[in-house]
């Protein structure tokens, strides 16, 4: 893969302000704090208000986005937006974000790999902006998965939260930016993890409604298992294809699953906890959300600074996994229209030898 020249400008995030914490689950559900602080590390998480929705959360992260960026919505190219609970089945949550940042110009379509979403999107917007099909984009991860949660399911409601996280990818002719991206999946163990009904395979019906088939479920320890193996290789590839160690990253932004699993990764990567970025306690497990969130977080409390080295790394249901290392950038190109007479001279140089090299 081409480098270094598709790169974070801008960040943010937004967590909607109904804080539940594990002494509320308490009252709703047969667990306690102490079980979900020591299994997880989760000690409260965000769930959306009424009204609230994953496009109107992505909107408002993306906004914030692009304020940093200094990138006007009539000038994005591109709305990628990695979900696993949409608005709708169709149309595209992306959509939706289009026409409510007034995004016109804008191609806009969802990217679904579960908590793996937003890499996904981030691989997917970073391979568009290096073959030229864009100059930018808008990539966000968002959810709203208290809506698919069962209540009377232990094992499951007292892990997930709300919230989106949105970073806008420029082309740049610097060379700082995404220096690997990779991707897997096993739609083999699937059903460790998935929602059974609503779509086409099995669609809603009053009798799988009552089943509560539109919930999600999961075998939570098979899911422990594999997460923290295929993590911890995806980061191994994404390295190895960057070209850098271990010790030449400055931050490691895990999906925050659990706080288990963040540990064990940390654990087999060699990497110290001041090295971690964690914020599960805060949020719970925001799937597609959750790497973004951590990012624009990291970034606004200064443990994320312009230049470091960064290791984005996810896992989630299909199953799906990947990691990518970034020179972390984070502010606006300086002039994107102008350039400066030595980057001017410096694409004609560039130009010259392109026409030097094209076989005649
Ligand atoms: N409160 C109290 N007890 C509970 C709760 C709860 N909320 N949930 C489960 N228990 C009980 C179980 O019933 C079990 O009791 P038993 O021994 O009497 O049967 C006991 O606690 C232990 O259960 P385990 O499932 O073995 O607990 P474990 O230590 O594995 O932790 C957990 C469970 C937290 C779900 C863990 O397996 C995990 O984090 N798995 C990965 C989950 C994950 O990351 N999923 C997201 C993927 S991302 C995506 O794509 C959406």
């Amino acid at each position: 893969m081409p480098k270094g020249n598709s790169v974070v400008t801008g960040y943010g995030f937004y967590a909607p302000s109904r804080v539940v914490t594990n002494f509320d689950l308490e009252k709703i559900v047969d667990t306690t704090d102490e079980w979900i602080t020591t299994r997880t590390g989760i000690k409260e998480r965000r769930f959306a208000s009424d009204g609230e929705t994953t496009s109107s959360m992505s909107t408002r992260a993306a906004r914030i986005a692009l304020e940093r960026a200094r990138l006007r919505p009539q000038d994005v190219d591109l709305v990628v937006v990695g979900t696993c609970s949409p608005d709708y089945l169709f149309p595209a949550t992306a959509c939706l974000v289009q026409t409510a940042l007034g995004a016109e110009r804008a191609g806009a379509f969802d990217v679904e790999a579960a908590c793996t979403s937003f890499v996904s999107a981030l691989a997917i917007a970073n391979g568009m902006i290096l073959s030229g099909a864009a100059r930018n984009a808008l990539v966000i991860g968002a959810e709203t998965l208290s809506r698919l949660l069962d209540f009377k399911d232990r094992t499951t409601c007292v892990l997930f939260g709300d919230g989106a996280g949105a970073v806008v990818l420029e082309a740049s002719n610097a060379s700082v930016g995404i220096e690997s991206a990779v991707l897997h999946s096993d739609g083999s163990k699937g059903e460790l993890l998935y929602v059974k009904a609503g779509a086409s395979r099995v669609p809603a019906t009053a009798q799988t409604v009552a089943q509560g088939e539109h919930f999600i479920r999961m075998q939570g320890g098979e899911v422990f298992k594999l997460a923290v193996k295929s993590m911890a290789d995806a980061a191994e590839e994404a390295l190895a294809e960057a070209g850098v160690t271990g010790e030449e990253i400055d931050l490691l932004v895990p999906h925050q699953a659990n706080v288990r699993i963040i540990d064990a990764v940390a654990k087999r990567l060699r990497f110290p906890p001041e090295k971690v970025f964690v914020n599960i306690q805060r949020y719970g497990n925001t799937s597609a959300a959750s790497v973004p969130i951590a990012l624009a977080e990291a970034a606004e409390s200064g443990r994320l600074k312009k230049g470091d080295r960064v290791l984005l790394v996810a896992f989630g249901g299909g199953f799906t996994w990947g990691a990518a290392v970034m020179e972390w950038w984070g502010v606006p190109i300086p002039d994107r229209r102008e350039k400066t007479i030595v980057e001017r001279a410096a694409r004609t140089v560039d130009d010259i030898l392109d026409r030097v090299r094209l076989p005649s």
